[in-house]
């Protein structure tokens, strides 16, 4: 089921994608298809093996939209779209406007290519199962992903999914905790999807954040989704990529 000549890559781009993304996004489509189902103590993907037959399917049958559109569904059940939270996790998401478990989508990680090197530590503030920085380190391998997230059993089941994704232990750390606890010094590449909203409690996580990358010596690269970080960030930071959904922001070249 494998397209090693790039046949799927290239009628992606033949449909509008760049052709960098075009070949990573095969490359996600291959990785999916190549692996049988995850490993599922808590039957959290219980349509997997549906979707992924649908999908191969629609590999040796249809268009390029097509395709994207059933990897896309196969994508969003393996994200899962609802976290178990216990009473107690509940409770402190909702004292800071915590964020549901919706999914960041394929184009963070289509885009983040040239913004990680080997030796780059990334993490994701509020990772659910912890999929999106996995496929980064499926994509491109590098030193270690921080995954920070409030739900303990998205631990678990975020470490079934390295597994299966064939990703070493040491490349993946979980903080089961609350952001607002975390410091945001010591990475070169941050995503975010909005883990809490910029009010109260969650004002302070945004102020907080913004103060300590623009104290590092290097300055991450970020990349928000549904971004509120902007207001927080001063002009040490600059947007170099939004599309309304993702906003990238990079440290200002120095002036002089
Ligand atoms: C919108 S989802 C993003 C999931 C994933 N990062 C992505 O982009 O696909 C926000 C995540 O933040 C987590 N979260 C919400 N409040 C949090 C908090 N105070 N501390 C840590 N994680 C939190 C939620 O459980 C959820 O998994």
């Amino acid at each position: 089921m494998s397209d090693p000549s790039g046949v799927l890559a290239e009628a992606f781009s033949g449909a509008g994608w760049d052709p960098e993304e075009a070949r990573r996004l095969q490359r996600l489509v291959e990785l999916f298809l190549q692996r049988p189902g995850p490993p599922d103590p808590h039957a959290s993907f219980p349509d997997f093996a549906r979707l992924r037959d649908r999908l191969g399917r629609s590999v040796e049958t249809e268009g390029p939209e097509e395709v994207e559109a059933r990897f896309l569904e196969l994508y969003a059940h393996v994200h899962m779209n609802e976290a178990p939270y216990s009473l107690e996790e509940r409770r402190r998401m909702d004292a800071a406007g915590g964020y549901w478990n919706h999914a960041g989508g394929l184009s963070p990680i289509l885009k983040a290519g040239p913004h990680i090197a080997r030796d780059t530590v990334s993490a994701d503030f509020g990772a659910g199962n912890g999929l999106q920085g996995l496929l980064l380190q499926a994509l491109d391998p590098h030193a270690r992903t921080v995954q920070i997230e409030i739900a303990a059993r998205m631990r678990d089941i975020g470490e079934g999914l390295r597994e299966w994704l064939g990703i070493p232990s040491d490349r993946i750390e979980w903080v089961v905790g609350d952001v607002l606890d975390v410091p945001a010094s010591g990475y070169g590449f941050v995503y975010l999807y909005r883990p809490v909203r910029p009010e109260g409690a969650g004002r302070a996580f945004y102020e907080r954040f913004a103060r300590e990358v623009e104290g590092e010596e290097r300055p991450p690269v970020i990349f928000s989704i549904a971004d509120c970080l902007r207001d927080f960030l001063s002009e040490r930071y600059e947007v170099f990529y939004g599309d309304g959904h993702l906003t990238c922001f990079r440290p200002a070249a120095r002036r002089g």
